[in-house]
């Protein structure tokens, strides 16, 4: 980190707590104010000026908590001023504001960024220590640390923290360097209209020839295709069912083709299961549906999702057992070991046919396996961005995820 680059908010601060303009504005009508009264008795005046001005300081202090709680508390669409997120100009005092972030540190640009932001997606919701979980200024979730994340046992947020793929390859979705090993998405299906370098092929490059909606996308925006960070969902840090598009979908995350205007539905977790318990965690919907891939076929849930890009591993599963391979939301069986599995454990989640709010029963009959009962969305700490060390030599430890379901298989 050189000059200017050593921390991601030392230039520009949240004002939305110091309320700068209050003091002028408070002198200015207590003159008015003065001008009016013209008063003989001196000492009664004073008085009266007395009680004026604390009236006046009193009404401004409530008009300002007032402001600042809506602020703060009302809407999980972004909060804070305008200032803390976008540039109009990408020039303050004469030099950049916006700022470049190479995977390791921040650097000022000449360059504006699109939407007059002062980062990139990356940059926002990244940070340059280990303990940051939610940006201090910008309040944008953590999903990258440059360095190991210490601030849960999970070692990230409810999709996992790009750190783990930085430091091997197999550990996620690779968005900041080519894949070694994978230069498409494993199960993807053949797509024809999705140009060079599409989504299904390497998220690390730059999509061109697909079409103005495509176009230029890298990184995560090929996964939350239409993000909508001023949407009005639900509470802030509260969490809330999240199920249209005009609240921006589950977490941004949409569909393009023939999944157009389609998107996952889920219960978003307030702080993005920074804490996380049987009771406090992320809802997803699943849809029990044998064939096809994506929202068309599978409808708003998270398993749509992931196979819009990896679609042949839930086309192939069968629909029943024996299973050709494992299956996606497929419905627990009310007997046998499965009918073990009560108590929802967010380090194995399930999907259910309706969504509520966080729930800690699970109940086999009713809810299913999906894809992130076993995955992480961005990466984790273990090889296929397992939620658990399936690879580890320790048989408890490489099958404490699996027994959570096949509980009699130990
Ligand atoms: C915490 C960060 C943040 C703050 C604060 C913020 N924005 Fe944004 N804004 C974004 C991001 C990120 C985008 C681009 C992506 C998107 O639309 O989801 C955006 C997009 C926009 C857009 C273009 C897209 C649209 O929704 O129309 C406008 C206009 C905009 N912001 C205006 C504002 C104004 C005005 C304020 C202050 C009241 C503000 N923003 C405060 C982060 C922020
Ligand atoms: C200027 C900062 C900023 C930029 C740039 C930015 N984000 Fe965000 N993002 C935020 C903040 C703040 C939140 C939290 C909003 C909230 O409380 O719901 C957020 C939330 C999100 C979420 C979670 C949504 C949810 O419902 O909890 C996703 C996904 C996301 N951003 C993706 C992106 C992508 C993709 C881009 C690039 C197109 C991007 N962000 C660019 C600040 C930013
Ligand atoms: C392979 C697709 C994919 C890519 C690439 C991707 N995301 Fe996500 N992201 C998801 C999914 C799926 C979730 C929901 C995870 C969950 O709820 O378990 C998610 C969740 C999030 C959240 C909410 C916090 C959390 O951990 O749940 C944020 C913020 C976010 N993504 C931002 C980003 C940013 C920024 C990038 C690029 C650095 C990115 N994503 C790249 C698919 C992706
Ligand atoms: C936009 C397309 C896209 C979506 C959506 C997507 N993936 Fe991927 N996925 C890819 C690509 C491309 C690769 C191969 C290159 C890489 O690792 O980035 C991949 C690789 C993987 C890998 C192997 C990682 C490795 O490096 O060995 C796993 C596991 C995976 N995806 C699971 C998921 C899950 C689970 C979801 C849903 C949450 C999902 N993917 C959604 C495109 C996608
Ligand atoms: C969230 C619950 C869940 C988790 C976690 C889970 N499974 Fe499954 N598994 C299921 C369900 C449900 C079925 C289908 C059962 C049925 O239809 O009889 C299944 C089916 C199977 C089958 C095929 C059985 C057959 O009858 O054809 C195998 C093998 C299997 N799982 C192995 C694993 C392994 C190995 C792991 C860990 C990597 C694992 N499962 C994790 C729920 C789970
Ligand atoms: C029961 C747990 C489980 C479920 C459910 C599951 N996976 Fe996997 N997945 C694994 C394991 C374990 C691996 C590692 C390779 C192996 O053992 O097959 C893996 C590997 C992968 C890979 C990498 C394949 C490669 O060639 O490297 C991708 C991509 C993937 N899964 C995507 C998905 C998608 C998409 C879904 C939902 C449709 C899904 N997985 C559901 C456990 C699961």
């Amino acid at each position: 980190m050189g000059r200017g680059h050593a921390t991601k908010n030392k230039e520009h601060s949240s004002g939305s707590l110091s309320l700068p303009g209050l003091p002028s504005l408070l002198s200015s009508k207590i003159m008015k104010v003065e001008n009016r009264v013209n008063c003989a008795n001196l000492s009664f005046c004073s008085k009266l000026y007395a009680f004026r001005y604390m009236l006046i300081v009193c009404c401004f202090m409530l008009i300002a908590l007032s402001t600042l709680l809506f602020a703060l508390s009302s809407e999980a669409r972004v909060a804070g001023n305008c200032s803390n997120c976008h540039t109009m100009h990408n020039s303050q005092g004469g030099s950049s504001v916006a700022k470049d972030f190479d995977g390791s540190s921040f650097s000022l640009t000449d360059t504006p960024k699109g939407n007059l932001l002062i980062y990139s997606c990356l940059g926002c919701h990244s940070a340059t220590d280990g303990n940051t979980w939610q940006d201090i200024i910008t309040k944008a979730p953590i999903v990258f640390n440059t360095i190991e994340p210490t601030y849960n046992t999970v070692k990230g947020l409810a999709g996992g923290n790009f750190y783990w793929v930085k430091n091997g390859d197999t550990k996620g979705h690779n968005i900041l360097s080519p894949d070694a090993n994978l230069s498409v998405a494993p199960g993807a299906v053949a797509f024809t209209t999705c140009g060079t370098n599409s989504c299904h092929a390497n998220l690390d490059r730059v999509v061109s020839g697909a079409g103005s909606g495509l176009d230029g996308k890298q990184g995560c925006e090929k996964c939350h295709l239409d993000p909508k960070h001023h949407a009005n969902d639900h509470d802030y840090m509260v969490g809330g069912l999240v199920t249209n598009a005009d609240q921006g979908w589950y977490r941004f995350l949409s569909g393009h083709e023939a999944g157009i205007g389609l998107g996952a539905e889920g219960y978003e977790d307030g702080d993005w299961q920074k804490t996380v318990s049987s009771v406090d965690h992320n809802e997803y919907l699943g849809y029990q549906n044998p064939g096809g891939y994506g929202f068309l076929m599978l409808g708003n849930t998270t398993t749509a999702y992931c196979t819009g890009c990896h679609g042949i591993f839930h086309t192939n599963q069968g629909s029943q057992s024996p299973w050709l391979r494992h299956p996606s939301d497929a419905i627990l069986p009310v007997s046998g070991e499965y009918a073990n599995y009560k108590t929802y454990d967010p380090l194995v989640p399930v999907a259910r046919p309706s969504l509520d709010v966080p729930n800690a029963t699970v109940t086999p009959g009713t809810d299913m396996v999906m894809c992130l009962s076993c995955h992480r969305a961005h990466a984790s700490p273990d090889f296929k961005m397992m939620r658990w060390d399936y690879k580890s030599s320790t048989l408890s430890e490489a099958l404490s995820g699996c027994n959570v379901c096949h509980s009699s298989k130990n």
